[in-house]
C-alpha cells in the first residue's frame, strides 16, 4: 500500500511538474513568426507578380499584385495576408483552368507595430485546387512607412521627386499586401510606370542600359523573402565599377560615389573565393539622399546605401563589404524569423571583417573590430540580460528595435572564436559548405546550431562543445573566453587622448594627419568623462573635429559635445543634424542631448526643424525618444 501511494505521489509530482513546465514556458514557439499574420502552414506563395503605377503627387502606388499561391493544407479556406496602410478595391481568385472568380475580403483589427490581417475567403470552386492566383487591386497611403516620397528640394539635384521603399524588417506589407514572413520566399516580376523623365530600380535584374521613357520590366528569378523586394524611383543615373558591379545615383553625386565604390568589383571577386559562388547576376549599388535610414541595405542585386558613405577616402566602406557579404548571409540563407536575425547580421558582419581583411590590411580591421565591440561593450549595460542571447525569446516589441549590437559584434565574435578554436582553413570550408547546404533556404537558428555540431564541433571533439556554442547562442553577456579584438593602432591613440588630458601631451604635439577616421573615433571616444569644457574647445581648434567631413568622425565627436553640453559646437552639431538622415549617425546625438540634463528643450527645436528631412522610421525613432526623455 505504503509503495503504491508512494508511486502515485510520485507520478503527480511529475505530473505537476511538467504542467506547470507547459504554464511557465507557454506555448512560445522559436520557429513561429510571431511579427506577420500570415497563415503559412496552410498556403504559401511561390510568385509575386506586380503591376504598379508611381503616383508621385498622391504619394502613392497604384495597381495590383497577383500571388501565385499554393495550398498546403485542403482543409482551410481563408487566406490571412499582411498589409498596413493600404486600401484594397477588390480581390480575385483565378485558377489553373482559366476560371476567374471574385473573392470575400475583410481586415481585421490593426495593430501598431504589425498591421491589419487581411482575410480572403477562398470561394468555394478554389478549395480545393493545389494552386491558384490571388489578384488584389489596391493603393498605398502616403503614410507607408516602408516608402519615402521626397520632394525634389530634399534630392541632390533639387529638380526631380525621388521614392524609395525600405521593406525590412516588416514594411514590405505597406506597399504590397502579401505574407510578410521570411519564412517565405518568392521570385517576383513587376510591370512599373513612372513619369517620363525618371528611372525606376528594383531589386532585381535592373539593365543598365535600360532606356528612360516611364515604363520599365523587372523580373527576379530566384526566390528572396518579402524583406528584400525593393524599389526606387528618380532622377538617377548609373554608371559602372566593373564588369559585373556598377552605382546608380543622381548625376551630381555619380562621379564622387564612382571614386568611393572602386573596389566593388574586387570586393565581390574576392567574396567569392572566401564564401563561394555569387548567385546573383549584378551587383549594383544605389546611392539615395541622406534620408535614407540606414548606412546600406543588401536588396539583392542592388544594395541601397546613404550618401554619408561618401567620404571622400573610402574609409566607410566596409559598409559596402557588409551589404554585399549579406548575398551569402541573408539573402542566400535566411533567418527563419526575426529572432533569428543574428544569422543574417552577426553571420554577415563577420563576413564583412574577413572580405575587408583581404581587400585591406588586417591592422585597418582590427580597427573596425575593436570599435564594433567597444560599440557592443557600451549595449550591454543597457540592453536586458533576457535580450542579450543571440537568440532570444522574442515575440513582441518591434523587429527594427531588436537589439543591434547584440546580433552584429556579438554574432561576429561567436564566429570568430569558433574561426579561432578550428583553424580559418577548417572554418572556411564549414562556411562554404553551409551556404551551399542552405542555399535559398530560411532557416532558424537551432537548424544553424546542429549543422555546426554536426559538420564542425563533432569532427574535432576536444575544440568547442555543443554546450559552449548554446552559451554563446542563449546565454547573455560574452562568455569568459570570448576573443576580444585588439589594436595597436587604437592603444596608442587611446594613450595619446589619456595624456593629453592629463597634461602629459601638448595638442601641437598631436597630428591626426596618418590617423585613419577609425582611430580618430578611437580618440574622441577615449577622452575622459571628466574633461572641462574649454579643453574640449582647445580639442576641437586644433584638430577640428567639429568641422570634419567624415560622417563616423562627426557622429562620435557630436555624441560627446551633446553629452558634455559643449555649447560652442551646437552650431555645428545641428548643421550635422540637419546634413545627415542616417538614424545611427542622428538618433544618438539626440539622445544625448536630450538626456544631458540641460539641453531636451534644444533637442526638440533642432528636431521639429530638421524632421521634414528625415525617413519616417526614423523620425518616429527619435520623436518616441524625445518624449520619453521628457517623463
Ligand atoms: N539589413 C541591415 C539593415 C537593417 C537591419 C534594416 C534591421 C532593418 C532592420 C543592413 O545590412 C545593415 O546591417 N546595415 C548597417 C550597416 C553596417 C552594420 C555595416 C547599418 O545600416 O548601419
Ligand atoms: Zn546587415
Amino acid at each position: 500500500m505504503r509503495r503504491q501511494y508512494c508511486l502515485i505521489l510520485f507520478a503527480a509530482i511529475i505530473l505537476s511538474a511538467c504542467s506547470d513546465d507547459a504554464v511557465e514556458e507557454d506555448a512560445y514557439d522559436p520557429a513561429h513568426d510571431y511579427f506577420s499574420f500570415a497563415n503559412t502552414k496552410q498556403f504559401t506563395t511561390e510568385h509575386v507578380a506586380l503591376d504598379l503605377v508611381v503616383d508621385f503627387e498622391a504619394e502613392a502606388l497604384r495597381g495590383s499584385v497577383t500571388l501565385n499561391m499554393r495550398t498546403l493544407n485542403q482543409v482551410a479556406t481563408e487566406i490571412v495576408l499582411d498589409t498596413r496602410d493600404l486600401t484594397i478595391h477588390g480581390v480575385r481568385v483565378a485558377l489553373a483552368n482559366g476560371d476567374s472568380l471574385p473573392a470575400d475580403y475583410r481586415f481585421g483589427d490593426r495593430d501598431d507595430v504589425r498591421g491589419t490581417p487581411l482575410y480572403v475567403s477562398l470561394p468555394d470552386d478554389a478549395r480545393t485546387a493545389d494552386t491558384f492566383r490571388l489578384k488584389l487591386d489596391y493603393s498605398t497611403s502616403p503614410e507607408s512607412t516602408a516608402l519615402q516620397w521626397l520632394p525634389p528640394e530634399l534630392t541632390a539635384g533639387g529638380k526631380h521627386p525621388l521614392m524609395f521603399s525600405q521593406s525590412q524588417s516588416i514594411h514590405a506589407r505597406s506597399w504590397i499586401p502579401l505574407q510578410d514572413t521570411p519564412a517565405v520566399r518568392v521570385t517576383y516580376d513587376a510591370r512599373v510606370k513612372t513619369p517620363a523623365e525618371l528611372l525606376a530600380v528594383m531589386s532585381a535584374d535592373n539593365d543598365p542600359l535600360t532606356p528612360r521613357g516611364g515604363e520599365y520590366r523587372f523580373e527576379m528569378p530566384q526566390p528572396i523573402p518579402s524583406y528584400l523586394i525593393a524599389i526606387a524611383v528618380g532622377n538617377i543615373f548609373f554608371a559602372p565599377l566593373g564588369e559585373q558591379t556598377g552605382v546608380y545615383a543622381e548625376p551630381e553625386l555619380l562621379d564622387s560615389s564612382v571614386f568611393e565604390f572602386a573596389d566593388t568589383q574586387e570586393m565581390l571577386e574576392q567574396a567569392e573565393k572566401l564564401f563561394g559562388p555569387y548567385e546573383w547576376g549584378r551587383y549594383d549599388l544605389l546611392v539615395l539622399p541622406p534620408s535614407f535610414p540606414y548606412g546600406g541595405m543588401e536588396n539583392p542585386r542592388l544594395s541601397f546605401v546613404t550618401p554619408s558613405l561618401l567620404a571622400g577616402d573610402r574609409s566607410l566602406v566596409s559598409v559596402i563589404a557588409h551589404e554585399l557579404a549579406h548575398s551569402w548571409s541573408g539573402n542566400l540563407v535566411t533567418n527563419a524569423t526575426w529572432r533569428d536575425q543574428w544569422l543574417n547580421e552577426g553571420m554577415t558582419s563577420y563576413l564583412e571583417s574577413r572580405l575587408m581583411e583581404v581587400i585591406y590590411d588586417k591592422g585597418r580591421v582590427d580597427e573596425e573590430r575593436v570599435l564594433s565591440y567597444r560599440e557592443l561593450l557600451l549595449d550591454l549595460e543597457t540592453v536586458p540580460v533576457e535580450m542579450q542571447a543571440l537568440a532570444p525569446r522574442f515575440d513582441n516589441g518591434d523587429p527594427d528595435e531588436f537589439q543591434g549590437t547584440i546580433h552584429y559584434s556579438k554574432g561576429q565574435l561567436f564566429l570568430q572564436y569558433l574561426e579561432n578554436a578550428f583553424g580559418r582553413e577548417t572554418f572556411d570550408r564549414f562556411l562554404s559548405s553551409y551556404f551551399d547546404e542552405f542555399g535559398f533556404q530560411t532557416i532558424a537558428t537551432e537548424r544553424f546550431l546542429d549543422y555546426l555540431d554536426d559538420k564542425l564541433l563533432q569532427q574535432e571533439t576536444s575544440k568547442v562543445s555543443r554546450l559552449q556554442a548554446e552559451q554563446w547562442i542563449y546565454q547573455p553577456g560574452l562568455p569568459e573566453d570570448a576573443p576580444l579584438p585588439t589594436s595597436s593602432t587604437l592603444d596608442a591613440t587611446e594613450a595619446l587622448a589619456t595624456d593629453w588630458a592629463n597634461g602629459k601631451t601638448e595638442l601641437s604635439d598631436i597630428s591626426t594627419d596618418g590617423w585613419s577616421p577609425q582611430a580618430t573615433v578611437h580618440f574622441i571616444n577615449s577622452l575622459p568623462a571628466d574633461l572641462a569644457g574649454d579643453r574640449l574647445q582647445q580639442l576641437d581648434e586644433a584638430l577640428g573635429f567639429s568641422a570634419t567631413q567624415n560622417a563616423e568622425i562627426g557622429r562620435t565627436w557630436f555624441i560627446q559635445v551633446a553629452e558634455r553640453g559643449h555649447a560652442l559646437a551646437y552650431e555645428q552639431m545641428e548643421a550635422y543634424l540637419n546634413r545627415h538622415g542616417r538614424g545611427r549617425l542622428i538618433y544618438p546625438v539626440y539622445l544625448a542631448l536630450a538626456t544631458n540634463g540641460s539641453d531636451l528643450e534644444r533637442a526638440r527645436e533642432i528636431f521639429e526643424q530638421a524632421r521634414a528631412a528625415y525617413h519616417p522610421l526614423t523620425e518616429a525613432k527619435i520623436s518616441r525618444a524625445l518624449e520619453e526623455s521628457g517623463r
